[in-house]
């Protein structure tokens, strides 16, 4: 993928879309990084899939996250949804502008993704350089692996998987509450979303990685 689109011209795209909804939530940008915080609030409705007992899915993205993401990335085509959890084909799509396709991978088959896959084999059943964006939200602590039944991933080892699938000057976008150790001979990381919820929830940051 040649990239004309710098950290800058995205966060200019995010800042036109939704900066005059949620004047709070611009991103601040400068030469070398961009950052926003979003106050998201709690939102009862939630998109989620819902397990028997009618709660929502352990984990699941913030509402709206999807949607004011991707349009930071209009020149996207191929976009991996990697640990997938409750997402559904229907809700991927709904956010995604007409050229772009999404494939969901998690490692639990209930999840019922596209592909039932361990992320740090993800390059075993995708083809290397095919993907322009990928969404990571991996368990981000042994107990939260433990809600999915799994021991918690080695991050390291999904983050160069991630640099294997996507194509040169890709974006990966990481949700979690510690950055994960990269390489930056391999990454360029670009910007920061944190994202508030409400009293009582965890803070999730999203991390922004150009693949160099
Ligand atoms: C934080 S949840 C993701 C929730 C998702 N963002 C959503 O909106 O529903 C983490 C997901 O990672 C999956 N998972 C845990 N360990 C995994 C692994 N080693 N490989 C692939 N998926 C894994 C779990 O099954 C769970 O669905």
């Amino acid at each position: 993928m040649i990239n004309y689109w710098t950290p800058q011209h995205r966060a200019m795209l995010y800042n036109d879309y939704f900066g005059s909804k949620w004047p709070d939530s611009r991103f601040m940008i400068s030469d070398r990084w961009i950052s926003a915080t979003w106050f998201i609030g709690n939102n009862y409705k939630s998109e989620s899939k819902r397990n028997v007992n009618d709660e929502p899915f352990f984990g699941a993205y913030p509402r709206g996250y999807l949607k004011r993401v991707s349009c930071m990335f209009p020149d996207a085509v191929n976009i991996l949804h990697l640990f997938s959890g409750s997402l559904t084909e229907e809700q991927v799509h709904k956010d995604l502008l007409k050229h772009q396709l999404a494939f969901r991978v998690d490692g639990d088959h209930i999840n019922m993704p596209d592909a039932v896959c361990e992320a740090e084999k993800v390059s075993n059943i995708i083809i290397p350089g095919s993907y322009d964006l990928i969404f990571a939200d991996p368990p981000y602590s042994v107990e939260d692996a433990e809600h999915y039944g799994k021991c918690l991933v080695n991050k390291q080892k999904v983050l160069q998987e991630c640099h294997k699938i996507l194509k040169p000057g890709g974006s990966l976008l990481w949700m979690d509450q510690s950055p994960p150790i990269y390489a930056k001979k391999d990454w360029n990381f670009y910007g920061t979303i944190s994202i508030y919820r409400s009293t009582n929830n965890r803070i999730r940051g999203v991390l922004m990685y150009e693949k160099v």
